[in-house]
């Protein structure tokens, strides 16, 4: 069986793609890496081919899109693959929307999962601002593509002015505002593969901050996953339509919310604290489907 990985990172310098690719070896998978730059598409007649970086064409039971840049980069070399017939785990539009922090939150509402009062807006129209400041008490400000907690800002909604958003708009591009959700200094991802939710662990934000991301200084700790927490991150996944998804929820005063998706989670460190070897989980899920095909 062969399996073809692409990704931001081709020499698995993450601990993650090569978590993943090593037990993949395990079970008898040949892996193939794939990375945009890399790559060479042949189309000719009624035919599309993919070449790696050594010249040898790939012909995989499954495309693993792996990829993570905020930029998306690459994201059409997944779509490619998607129209020449191989099935794909996470597919180009579900990576796409929860990529993009208002398509996910579109998506979620359409499927009736809980999350904060969000607006968006391309520009600064006066209902945009207006809106924005009756999110609540303070609302949250971030890059329509943020990740890593990085970008994202919290307002007392007295400072949500026109003129913030306005300057905002001109860095981002856009705006995007979500009501903040008063909660116990912490979060909770859950990691999803296909239709199990594998794990849960808390994120502690440091002392004075609000941000939990490991990568802003939070502290990750075991959580139980209690059904409540286990149902909503898989109706979120469901609702972006991913495959693979690491889920982040809220814990608001009256009930559990979700945040935001993310489709290549980083479960390193992760899988210690959640005391789950995602890794294994993934691969065998990944066997599965190579198995099942496109059907
Ligand atoms: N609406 C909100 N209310 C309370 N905390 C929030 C809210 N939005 C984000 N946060 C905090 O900021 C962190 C980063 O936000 P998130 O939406 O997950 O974006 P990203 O991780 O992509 O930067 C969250 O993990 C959470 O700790
Ligand atoms: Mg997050």
């Amino acid at each position: 069986m062969e399996i073809a990985l692409i990704t931001h990172d081709p020499d698995l310098k993450e601990q993650r793609n090569r978590k993943l690719v090593n037990a993949l070896a395990e079970r008898g998978v040949s892996v193939r890496v794939l990375a945009p730059g890399r790559e060479t598409v042949c189309i000719s007649g009624s035919g599309t081919a993919f070449i790696d970086g050594s010249g040898r064409e790939l012909n995989p039971d499954l495309v693993v899109n792996g990829l993570y840049r905020n930029s998306g980069w690459g994201l059409d070399l997944v779509r490619a693959f998607e129209l020449a017939g191989y099935p794909v785990v996470n597919r180009a539009e579900a990576w796409y929307r929860a990529k993009m922090k208002h398509l996910a939150s579109a998506a979620l509402a359409a499927a009736g999962v809980p999350q904060p009062p969000v607006v968006f807006s391309h520009g600064v129209p006066a209902p945009l601002w207006r809106r924005a400041r009756r999110l609540g008490r303070r609302v949250v400000l971030k890059p329509w593509n943020s990740a890593l907690g990085e970008g994202s800002a919290r307002y007392p909604q007295a400072q949500i002015t026109r003129e913030r958003l306005g300057r905002w708009r001109r860095r981002h591009g856009s705006v995007y505002a979500q009501a903040y959700v008063p909660n116990p200094g912490r979060d909770i991802r859950v990691v999803v593969v296909g239709s199990e939710a594998l794990g849960a662990s808390y994120r502690y934000a440091r002392k004075g901050m609000w941000k939990t991301n490991v990568a802003a200084g939070g502290r990750p700790a075991y959580c139980r996953l209690t059904e409540p927490l286990r149902r909503l991150a898989l109706a979120a996944t469901r609702a972006v339509g991913l495959d693979v998804a690491g889920v982040d929820i809220i814990e608001g005063a009256e009930r559990l919310q979700v945040l935001e998706l993310n489709a290549w989670p980083n479960y390193h460190g992760y899988d210690q604290i959640a005391r789950v070897d995602v890794a294994g989980y993934l691969a065998d899920y990944l066997i599965e489907r190579a198995r099942r095909g496109t059907g």
